[in-house]
């Protein structure tokens, strides 16, 4: 088990963001969450990185129990996440090259070896060329797949995508969503939150609803159709 929800509540004020969340997730699954705008998706995001933690129950991820951590341990906690949203949030100032290879400077990786994994990456995402850009140069899909690529530059173990194609239209969205299909391919647990779950082909993931606050049963793909 790499993540758990134990009965887990979230309120803000009075109201219930999450209600009663009872969820596993196992390593190397693809799970999609959808639900309306406003159904706790993101507060579940938040409390799995845990910069947020719950009113009651427990959130444990890959070993740390969000009752129990420490300070200290939050970023040994968050170097095993890689985390995406809806607005890329790279950093204007830095080229395509410096966006991505930003976690491993800030760890103290080696030059040469940042280099090589920046290359790779910057090659799997079919970007090479555009290293030397920076942000405002790039179409929004290419911007969310460097963004993509700077989440998984550290070799996360949970890669956790918040609505990353909400600002895309529909053919660039099919890229992204292969690349978050490769990336779960290759090992990573994915989260993905969207509003369109038929983006992910039956069979390959699977699929929660949360509706104010509360999750729905596991449904598949079909079962969207009875919602
Ligand atoms: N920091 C906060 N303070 C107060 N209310 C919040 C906060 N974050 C989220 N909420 C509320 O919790 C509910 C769930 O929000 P959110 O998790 O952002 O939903 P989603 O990502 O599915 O759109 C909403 O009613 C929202 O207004
Ligand atoms: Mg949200």
């Amino acid at each position: 088990m790499l993540i758990s929800f134990q009965n887990v509540s979230r309120f803000y004020d009075k109201w219930p963001a999450l209600e009663n969340i009872e969820l596993t997730v196992e390593s190397g699954e693809f799970l999609v969450l959808s639900g309306p705008s406003g159904a706790g998706k993101t507060t579940l995001f938040r409390l799995i990185w845990m910069g947020d933690f719950p009113t009651s129950g427990v959130v444990e991820v890959s070993g740390y129990r969000s009752d129990r951590i420490r300070k200290g341990d939050l970023s040994n906690l968050r170097r095993k996440l890689g985390i995406v949203f809806q607005d890329f949030r790279l950093l204007s100032e830095r080229t395509v090259f410096d966006n991505v290879a930003l976690p491993l400077q800030v760890a103290g990786s080696s030059p040469r070896a940042v280099r090589k994994r920046v290359f790779s990456l910057l090659a799997e995402i079919e970007l090479s060329h555009r290293r030397s850009s920076y942000p405002h140069e790039l179409s929004g899909g290419e911007q969310q797949r460097v963004a993509i690529a700077r989440a998984m530059v550290a070799h996360p173990v949970i890669l956790l995508a918040d609505e990353p194609t909400g600002n895309l239209d529909p053919d660039v969205s099919k890229q992204v969503i292969e690349l978050l299909l490769e990336i779960n391919r290759t090992g990573t647990t994915v989260i993905l939150a969207t509003h369109d779950p038929r983006q992910i082909p039956a069979g390959t993931a699977r699929y929660l609803y949360l509706d104010k606050g509360h999750l729905a049963n596991p449904v598949s793909w079909d079962g969207y159709n009875q919602l």
